[in-house]
């Protein structure tokens, strides 16, 4: 039996309301969107697809090594995106405005850990953090003016991330549904710009 497996920074409350307002006023606007439920909104950081589960103890480990020494960070939303970004777009996502280098920082400790061990496929993609909000119905994709999602711009405050979760993702007739597997919290020391750099010690 296999499973298919993702890593991802799960929207903290706050950050997970705020977005729950913009889903609320898209899905007014764009009904032949399958938007997101609130409480499934992440950031992705690794995208495992299906692992066999005698392995997954290990994955787990793995995942472990990678993220022992990462601290918790803030993270606020930014304005809403689209992939591809030109054409009918396939997915409609929102952005950050704080965390960025800290969830890419997350991801490629991801990457090193997990590539090597075969959990992972190198990717050839430049990594670009964002919270899929939604996903077109049909084939034609969201073709909406830009200005629809132009008037999407989060302004809340910034929300502490403490841990990561290692999810299972079900394909369903309703949409991908997501279930936590396990957590990792970040325990890790942040270091400040005036703090020594490892090997800065004498
Ligand atoms: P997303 O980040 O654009 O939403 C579970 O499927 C999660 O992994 C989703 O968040 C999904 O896309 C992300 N993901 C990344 N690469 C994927 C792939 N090749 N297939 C399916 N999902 C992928």
């Amino acid at each position: 039996m296999t499973r298919r497996l993702f890593v991802a920074v799960w929207l903290p409350g706050e950050a997970r309301a705020e977005a729950a307002g913009v889903l609320d006023r898209l899905a007014v606007a764009a009904p032949d969107v399958r938007w997101a439920p609130p409480e499934s909104l992440h950031v992705t950081l690794a995208f495992l697809g299906d692992v066999d589960e005698p392995r997954i103890p290990a994955l787990e480990e793995c995942i472990g090594r990678a993220l022992a020494g990462a601290p918790a960070f803030e993270l606020a939303l930014g304005p809403a995106g689209r992939f591809p970004a030109q054409g009918p777009a396939r997915v409609v996502w929102l952005g950050l405005e704080v965390g960025r280098k800290e969830i890419a920082a997350l991801a490629s400790r991801l990457e090193r850990r997990l590539v090597p061990a075969g959990f992972l496929a190198p990717s050839d993609r430049p990594f670009r953090a964002h919270v899929t909000l939604g996903r077109p119905k049909g084939a034609r994709g969201f073709g909406r003016p830009a200005d629809l999602l132009d008037g999407v711009r989060p302004c809340g405050g910034a929300v502490r991330v403490e841990e990561v979760t290692l999810a299972e993702s079900r394909l369903t007739p309703r949409g991908s549904q997501y279930e936590a597997m396990a957590r990792f919290p970040l325990t890790g020391i942040a270091r400040s710009a005036s703090s020594p750099r490892e090997g800065d010690r004498a």
